[in-house]
């Protein structure tokens, strides 16, 4: 009976989702695909939506199920090897080539941090499975794919400070040698989320006297960075674009830092910033760092300081919010100059798209090589969309030059 019950709610969802449809680009590939993909999810979110306004279940305990959905049993074969390991009592998978390195011979690696928006996701994805092994296969990497915990049970500064000490950990002399990895050759990377997470790490690593063994690169894949202006152009242009709408990405930045609803809601109208976010809105002011075509559609209103509603929050999310742990965005120049050199992939149909852009602009200012691969037809999660029926040609493509960058500079 549950079941049935669960199926009615499905198909009401899906039909809901069809009949609130706003058509998708032109230029975006494979469309009627992308169009079901984004039902599922709809249909999916509606159905968590649901549940908490019945308190049957919170929106994210819901929206789990996709994580679920998608998990497999990352297994050795021939050709590559897998282990659960604990990094500094962090999970992680670590996977290697089967072959042992030749002797005076050292590996790359790569550190993957998955997205999920900090509230959803596993490295025991089939998608970031699939591409940790290629990584191991075409890079011959050792790859260390983190399983930190999430919100909104583990709330911010846990996410970051699990892939901080699993870092650390693996950083270490000792253990690098140990995976027969090059301490000159190893790189952090991650999607969305994980972006975030990535560039956060990077920067605080520099940060850190004891800091010996160095990152070569960062590679983040349309990274969220940062949380006070949540209506940049691209914010604007893309909130009810698949498969991160506007009010999915604000749920995330809300649920990483309180369960506390108002937060949600004050970040949803951009008037959660209390009177510490007004020095750091030069950082995020996007009349300076975004191109003239994505400024030109839309007029610049900075976001509304201390307007009462973030002034009532908890210190808590009022603090965390300015964190550059939290919005890596956020660091001043001589922040940035020393950061290793970096790749950054963006979408134009994503929210995001403008996050990663000024992140480009800024550490290019400060003297950082950055490569940018702006995918036009592009779309948030889309190199996450390798697995059939949800295969994607640009998942395909993206992923290419992906590893291409990192087999040329790391
Ligand atoms: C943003 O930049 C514009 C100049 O392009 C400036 O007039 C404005 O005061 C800036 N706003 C903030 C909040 O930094
Ligand atoms: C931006 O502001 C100008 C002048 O104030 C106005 O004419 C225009 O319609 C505005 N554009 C948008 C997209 O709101």
């Amino acid at each position: 009976m549950r079941s049935r019950g669960t199926f009615v709610l499905l198909v009401l969802g899906a039909l809901t989702s069809y009949y609130i449809y706003s058509p998708l680009p032109e230029d975006i590939e494979e469309r009627w695909k992308l169009m079901f993909t984004d039902c599922l999810f709809r249909s999916l979110s509606h159905l968590a939506d649901f549940s908490e306004l019945l308190g049957l279940s919170d929106y994210m305990s819901v929206m789990m199920l996709v994580t679920f959905a998608e998990k497999v049993v990352p297994l050795s074969d021939e050709r590559v090897r897998v282990e659960s390991e604990r990094f500094d009592g962090v999970e992680v998978l670590v996977y290697q080539p089967r072959q042992d390195v030749g002797a005076g011979e050292r590996r790359r690696a790569v550190i993957y941090l998955h997205g999920g928006g900090w509230c959803l996701g596993s490295s025991r994805m089939g998608p970031y499975n699939d591409l940790a092994r290629q990584m191991v296969t075409e890079l011959d990497a050792v790859v260390v794919s983190v399983e930190y915990r999430l919100a909104p049970p583990h709330h911010f500064p846990v996410p970051f400070e699990d892939v901080y000490r699993a870092v650390k950990h693996f950083l270490r002399p000792g253990v690098l040698d140990a995976y027969g990895v090059d301490l000159d050759r190893v790189a952090v990377s991650g999607d969305s989320a994980g972006g975030n997470l990535a560039a956060a790490v990077t920067q605080q690593l520099q940060l850190d006297p004891e800091q010996r063994v160095k990152l070569k690169v960062q590679a983040l894949l349309y990274p969220v960075m940062q949380a006070l202006d949540l209506n940049t152009p691209s914010y604007q242009q893309n909130q009810h674009m698949p498969i991160l709408p506007r009010t999915l990405m604000v749920r995330f930045w809300s649920q990483y830092f309180s369960s506390d609803l108002s937060l949600f809601r004050s970040m949803l109208s951009n008037e959660h910033n209390g009177p510490d976010s007004a020095a750091l809105l030069k950082f995020v002011n996007w009349t300076v760092f975004l191109p003239e075509s994505y400024r030109q559609m839309y007029n610049y209103t900075a976001p509304l300081v201390d307007g009462g509603k973030a002034g009532s929050l908890p210190d808590d999310p009022a603090r965390s919010i300015i964190d550059p742990r939290a919005s890596p965005l956020l660091v001043p120049d001589d922040m940035l100059h020393a950061l290793p050199k970096a790749y950054v992939l963006t979408c134009e149909y994503d929210v995001l798209r403008d996050d990663g852009v000024m992140y480009v602009e800024r550490l290019r200012l400060a003297g950082v090589d950055v490569t940018h691969q702006h995918y036009p037809g592009g779309f948030h999660g889309a190199l996450m969309f390798t697995l059939w029926p949800t295969d994607f040609a640009i998942a395909r493509q993206m992923t290419k030059n992906y590893l291409l960058w990192l087999k040329k500079n790391l």
